[in-house]
């Protein structure tokens, strides 16, 4: 039977309610499918910092170099200040292994709501967002701590290579879909990168005749969220950018507990790593009430990334039937039902000849 190594790390918070639950989910559709995933599991995060000093261990990127991608749940957690704890985890392995496109779809599934009113029509687009370099820099310092003149400098980072690849990327995608791309930008009011980010758009967008590319800035493209959200297919946007539209996206589809995403190499030089959109959600942790579905949603983009196609669209099927039933709902979604019980409805929905297009 083929076999997909992966590794979980479930992390922090929620993540470790997450995780296990969508597992279940992934295991039941392989066993459907005919293949099996063999899960290693690392308990690094938060808890590990507190015991060792570090996040993972420091041979911790060699380990996962080996497996053919990564489930993540979340990662942080009180206690540990979030910039330790995230660029002591999550940012390396995006960095590492060079996962230089962030995918985050955003698509109301029927039986959602969402807060938008008057009710939008469709939405479902793609976000890709710069995943590598960008704002989240390193360079920069402090001086000065605690005196008047204190002062911090942080440098965003654009490189050719990074921003070409990204947008390249984007608009291969727009191409396989509705052929419209937008690109955020703030050339207006950050005059050196931004510029620069459109030039780069701008050389690329020949070699792609057949898509439509428009420029935003990025706060009325968060505007435009609100108010037109059905107009978009693919959006393109640096790291800071995208991760800010990206929770106003899942915000506007109903839940920022269902959105996922996948941190993609591309090339499949190193394992991309398969994490839903929320964080580690401290407030509900522990409780058994978090939404599995942003993880189980996640393990659907991680399933076609392996090319077990034919199990993503089982496994997205089942989830939209969930939604689209009259069921329990956990708490975010207005009910209180518990993380378990959604995962048993998803895994009932599971259609042993379910093979529709999603
Ligand atoms: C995300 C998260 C992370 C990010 C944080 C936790 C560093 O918000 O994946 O969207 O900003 O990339
Ligand atoms: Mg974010």
């Amino acid at each position: 039977m083929p076999s997909h190594r992966i590794a979980a790390i479930p992390g922090d918070g929620i993540g470790k309610e997450v995780v296990p639950a969508a597992r279940q989910a992934l295991d039941a559709v392989a066993r459907l499918d005919g293949f099996s995933l063999a899960w290693e599991s690392f308990e690094w995060g938060c808890e590990h910092y507190q015991r060792t000093g570090a996040m993972m261990p420091p041979d911790g990127l060699e380990t996962l170099a080996g497996f053919e991608a990564i489930f993540l749940g979340a990662v942080g957690f009180p206690g540990v200040p979030d910039h330790v704890s995230l660029w002591g985890l999550l940012i390396p392995i995006r960095r590492e292994f060079e996962q230089y496109v962030n995918l985050r779809p955003i698509r109301l599934l029927p039986g959602l709501e969402s807060p938008l009113r008057p009710r939008p029509g469709p939405i479902d687009f793609m976000v890709v967002r710069e995943n590598n370099e960008g704002e989240y820099s390193e360079i920069g310092g402090r001086l000065y701590r605690g005196a008047p003149r204190e002062l911090a400098v942080q440098a965003a980072v654009f490189t050719r290579d990074g921003v070409d690849k990204v947008v390249r990327y984007a608009f291969e995608l727009a191409r396989t879909r509705d052929r419209r791309l937008t690109s955020a930008t703030k050339s207006n009011g950050i005059v050196h990168t931004m510029p620069f980010w459109d030039q780069m758009v701008d050389e690329i967008a020949p070699a792609f005749p057949e898509v439509a590319v428009q420029r935003q800035h990025v706060d009325a493209l968060a505007a435009m969220f609100v108010l037109r959200p059905e107009t978009f297919d693919v959006v393109v946007a640096s790291n800071l950018f995208g991760d800010i539209l990206t929770d106003l996206g899942a915000a506007i589809v109903g839940s920022i507990g269902i959105a996922p995403s996948a941190n993609l190499n591309p090339e499949r030089e190193h394992p991309s790593m398969f994490e839903p959109i929320h964080g580690s959600a401290p407030d509900i942790a522990g409780r058994g009430i978090a939404n599995p579905l942003g993880q189980i949603w996640a393990g659907v983009m991680m399933l076609e990334h392996l090319g077990e196609e034919r199990a993503a669209r089982r496994l997205m099927g089942a989830v939209e039937r969930v939604l689209a039933a009259p069921g329990a709902r956990t708490p975010d979604l207005g009910g209180s039902a518990t993380t378990g019980q959604l995962v048993e409805q998803v895994l009932a929905a599971l259609e042993p000849d379910d093979c529709r297009t999603n």
